[in-house]
């Protein structure tokens, strides 16, 4: 069988598939247009792809020989899983390996924009820094504080409990109460109203939905305390990006740290001028170990799937319903 990989990921991952299938990659190390998606997937059986990637109904569809599309990433807006389904073609992501990462990720994101650390780096290498000041780069302080997590599921779980050490008061919003939260932090599921007027740190980990997109909004925003710090390690269209600059800009907020985009890879030149905002390039999974488990695990669910099996994170087992398992 012959699987098309969109772009290099860690080599571990691409031996995997190469044990067992004919494999060809991007040899660019850019993201490829849907057209060339659509030329690399020609007679392939597989595609393993990343989140950049539009996997639309045209891309779905292009290849009558398409059987399992292995997603390099947990979230899977960028795919139509329903044109999948409705093809009998499962769909994998790669959850879990990336939960802890990412949490680390937005915690990091919390202290440089409490600290001012970017701010603070750039003002020393200006040669600005002429000696202690009692006034100097304040921050705020992290602990004792009131934490809100809007969308509790795994990440935002392991984002809630790494607030351990830092005795914090802990709000959230879900559907469900989130009782490892409500045991261990004594955490306090709340309306998303209620979180952002109270909160001093709020941090963003809902999947993109219709439901989820432009959550926080301009009314929103106005709710939030003017000492408050947003984070979004989510996805970009979560926030409306103009009504966040305008926030960031007029202070209607302290500030923000974002690693995620409205449009990316475009980032509006208004963002990039404040200096309350804390700018990553969507890096949440990106450490060598992580990568690493995500390439195989993409590979192993590839592997299972194009085999006739269920993948183990197939986001739309109801494929099998219809499908024999080999
Ligand atoms: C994902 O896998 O969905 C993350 O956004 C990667 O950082």
């Amino acid at each position: 069988m012959q699987v098309f990989v969109t772009r290099k990921i860690p080599q571990p991952g691409l031996d995997l598939l190469q044990k067992e299938f004919t494999i060809e990659i991007n040899p660019s190390d850019r993201v490829l247009t849907k057209e060339e998606i659509i030329k690399g997937m020609k007679g392939k059986d597989g595609l393993l792809c990343l989140l950049t990637d539009p996997i639309d109904k045209e891309v779905i569809t292009a290849e009558p020989n398409l059987k399992m599309i292995a997603s390099y990433a947990v979230g899977y807006d960028n795919i139509d899983i329903a044109t999948a389904t409705k093809q009998g073609i499962p769909v994998s992501n790669t959850p879990g390996v990336l939960t802890e990462t990412t949490a680390e990720l937005a915690w990091a994101l919390l202290f440089s924009v409490t600290r001012r650390i970017v701010e603070a780096d750039t003002f020393i290498r200006a040669g600005k820094f002429k000696g202690w000041a009692p006034m100097l780069m304040l921050g705020q302080d992290v602990s004792h504080k009131t934490l809100g997590i809007i969308g509790t599921g795994r990440i935002g779980t392991a984002f809630a409990l790494k607030s351990k050490g830092f005795q914090m008061n802990i709000l959230y919003t879900d559907e469900q109460h989130n009782l490892q939260l409500e045991r261990e932090l004594g955490a306090t599921k709340v309306s998303l109203q209620k979180l952002l007027k109270e909160s001093d740190f709020v941090s963003i980990h809902v999947p993109l939905t219709k439901a989820t997109h432009h959550l926080i909004d301009e009314k929103e925003l106005h709710l939030m305390k003017k000492t408050a710090i947003l984070l979004n390690t989510a996805r970009g269209p979560i926030i409306n990006e103009t009504a966040l600059i305008k926030a960031l800009s007029e202070r209607w907020i302290f500030g923000a740290g974002l690693d995620v985009y409205e449009k990316e890879p475009k980032i509006p030149k208004e963002l990039t001028c404040l200096e309350n905002v804390v700018l990553q390039p969507h890096t949440g999974s990106g450490t060598i170990e992580t990568r690493t488990k995500m390439a195989l695990i993409a590979a192993e669910n590839m592997i299972i799937g194009l085999k006739g099996g269920i993948p183990p994170n197939c986001v739309n087992t109801e494929v099998f319903q219809k499908k024999p398992t080999g």
